[in-house]
């Protein structure tokens, strides 16, 4: 099981809890946020620990996720102004290549694309980790695993083109994808530097390139 996998099963795990939490009236923590709850705290401090870099610390909640949890608790969509406001935050925090190139060897991307290691308490800290890309994208022709969760990436570069606009959009896709979505699924690879700017800039040219597998 990949690590985006995990944090997922760990959410859900978190939802089904929140709901028995509820269940018995428990009160919700700050704006019903049942992830503040005692009890669920309690479990988290029993039942997590740090191990090499898997520090207890990642399951702080960012802004985004506190609010999407939160209103994916009460049943209702993230009000229209809190949306812009975590999506506007993400967008500006997007740093684009120092150099102004956003391409770079797609062989390289691919690489990256297939690799789901990297940042769990068995790898070594320090060594570079994948972006876990084709777990949840489809992009090459005969993609051995057809992740659904997001959208097909095949022949991304050849149906968009490779203008400016298309380029920064992507970029801060990949740097951010909560700059466009921000409830999204998508792990936020420079913000949260997962993926070095090299990386990706190999993933960019995976996407645009027309020698890439993504493009023929
Ligand atoms: C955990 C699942 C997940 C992973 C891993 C993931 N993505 Fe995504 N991605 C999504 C989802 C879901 C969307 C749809 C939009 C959203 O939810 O924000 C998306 C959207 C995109 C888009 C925009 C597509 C469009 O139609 O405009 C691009 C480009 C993209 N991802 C590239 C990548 C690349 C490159 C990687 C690897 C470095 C990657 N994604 C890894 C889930 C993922």
């Amino acid at each position: 099981m990949n690590k985006y996998a995990l944090l997922v099963s760990a959410a859900l795990g978190t939802a089904m809890l929140a709901g028995c939490a509820g269940a018995s009236q428990e009160s919700a923590g700050p704006g019903g946020n049942p992830f503040a709850t005692a009890s669920f705290q309690s479990i988290i401090k029993h039942d997590f620990a740090d191990k090499g870099q898997a520090k207890v610390s990642r399951l702080k909640q960012t802004q985004s996720q506190y609010e999407c949890s939160k209103y994916a608790y009460l049943g209702e969509a993230v009000p229209a102004d809190v949306a812009k406001e975590i999506e506007s935050k993400a967008l500006s925090g997007v740093v684009y290549p120092a150099d102004g190139k956003y391409l770079g060897n797609w062989k390289e991307g691919l690489k990256v694309a297939e690799d789901g290691k990297g940042m769990q308490w068995s790898d070594k800290p320090g060594t570079p980790n994948g972006g876990n890309c084709m777990a949840c994208h489809r992009m090459i022709a005969n993609d051995p695993s057809q992740g659904t969760i997001g959208p097909a990436l095949y022949h991304y570069g050849k149906l968009r083109g490779d203008s400016e606009a298309v380029l920064k959009y992507t970029w801060a896709r990949i740097y951010n994808s909560e700059s466009f979505n921000s409830c999204s699924f998508m792990p936020p690879f420079g913000a949260h530097k997962i993926l070095t700017e090299q990386q990706m800039k190999d993933v960019m040219a995976l996407l645009m390139d027309p020698n890439s597998p993504v493009n023929r």
